[in-house]
């Protein structure tokens, strides 16, 4: 597992692989072109997207932006099978607050799965979708009010602001996004671009659940799910940036040394314990597996469970992460010194003609950290 903590991949961003043969401007209202058919016979012929509001006057760009790009797109709620790679998705728009990022690589979150097959269907935004939360790329355009990133900046976010509501119809799984300033923060610097999109939602997550339920040092933690995408970093940021006394985290067999190596104290084996039987009780519990109704029976009188998913029973509580560029930025030491490390699930990196791929091994809750898509071409 040590290998996957220290994942050397690498990718130098160059003037060359952000230029292109052709430029026009972007529109405002977005057509998937009629050359769909050819990727998805069982549906509409032409699928439109109709930006919520006018492109923004953006900065001069350095580099030419292409009008079309190659992305995964999805017309329908359901299995994988919906899912299309398109080569001719036009280019979203840039707000006045937002910037266009290049994207090198971008990562799966269940969040997706479960969008994609129609789960938050009454919040979503329309029909059609480019899925993806998490991306690290390089920015290549700035609206006219965005402060403080510039054309060149190498960044990663989670690009919904919030999860459930409204996300984005142009996401990450795309040559390119369009994305808040206040979504992203400047990538790592010890962090290649693989390493990175594999952060924002999942460590976002961590770091909200944890502070929703007062942890501070001194505390002890039981974390549910250890080995996954949010687990693996409750159980970092537990330790490292809150500094819990004691941390517990459960996993099966074959995942118990990378708990260990992540700094669980405790590590627990759900094919051979039940967690809930254990003498031990705990300040914090964090469920990331959706069992709140056992995760209660350890938790010390006073204690918070935080249920992510599942049936929550009381005194659990759920919350719905906030995208936040500022919990990135706050993180960074952390980061950058290695205290915190992103774990990329050694299946992966998935090459972007691979995003089928990628969706069924997500919807398996196997997963060991974060799938990452990578390269994007
Ligand atoms: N509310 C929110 O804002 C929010 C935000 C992020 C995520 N979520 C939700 O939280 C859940 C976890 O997200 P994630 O990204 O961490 O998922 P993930 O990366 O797909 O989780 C996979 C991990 O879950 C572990 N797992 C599965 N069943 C387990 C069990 N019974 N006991 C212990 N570990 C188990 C697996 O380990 P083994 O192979 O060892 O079983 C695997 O490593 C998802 O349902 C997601 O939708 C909610």
């Amino acid at each position: 597992m040590e290998a996957v903590l220290n994942s050397t991949t690498t990718y130098l961003p160059t003037p060359r692989h952000l230029s292109s043969t052709h430029s026009s401007p972007l529109p405002f209202s977005l057509s998937f072109r009629e050359r769909r058919r050819k990727f998805s016979p069982k549906q509409a012929s032409v699928l439109r997207v109709f930006a919520s509001s006018q492109a923004a006057p953006a900065s001069s760009a350095a580099v030419t932006i292409p009008s079309q790009m190659k992305a995964w797109v999805y017309g329908d709620y359901g299995g994988v099978d919906v899912l299309k790679f398109d080569t001719a998705v036009s280019v979203p728009p840039v707000k006045e607050d937002q910037v266009l990022i290049k994207v090198v690589a971008a990562a799966l979150n269940p969040v997706d799965a479960k969008r994609r097959q129609g789960k938050f269907k009454a919040t979503d935004s329309p029909l059609p979708t480019v899925p993806g939360y998490d991306v690290a790329g390089v920015v290549v355009k700035v609206g006219s009010q965005v402060k403080e990133l510039k054309e060149g900046d190498e960044v990663y976010g989670d690009i919904n602001e919030k999860a459930l509501d409204g996300p984005k119809q142009f996401g990450s799984f795309a040559e390119y996004t369009a994305v808040e300033e206040k979504l992203l923060a400047l990538k790592p610097k010890n962090l290649d671009f693989v390493q990175a999109a594999g952060l924002p939602l999942a460590i976002e997550t961590a770091y909200e659940g944890l502070e929703r339920t007062g942890f501070s040092a001194g505390k002890s933690i039981l974390v549910l799910g250890g080995a996954g995408g949010v687990g693996s970093l409750v159980i970092q940021l537990a330790k490292q940036v809150f500094g819990a006394s004691r941390v517990a985290a459960t996993s099966s067999t074959a995942k118990l040394e990378l708990l260990k190596s992540l700094g669980a104290d405790l590590t627990i084996d759900y094919t051979k314990e039940n967690f809930e039987d254990m003498a031990e009780k705990f300040d914090v519990v964090y469920d990331a597996v959706g069992q709140c109704d056992k995760a209660v029976k350890v938790v010390k009188e006073g204690g918070s469970v935080v249920a992510l998913t599942g049936a929550v029973t009381p005194p659990g509580f759920r919350f719905v992460v906030t995208s936040n560029g500022e919990v990135l930025k706050k993180l960074n030491p952390y980061l950058e010194s290695g205290k915190v490390k992103p774990v990329v699930d050694p299946k992966g990196p998935f090459p972007f003609s691979q995003v089928v791929e990628a969706f069924s091994y997500v919807e398996t809750s196997r997963a060991t950290g974060k799938i990452v898509i990578h390269p994007i071409p």
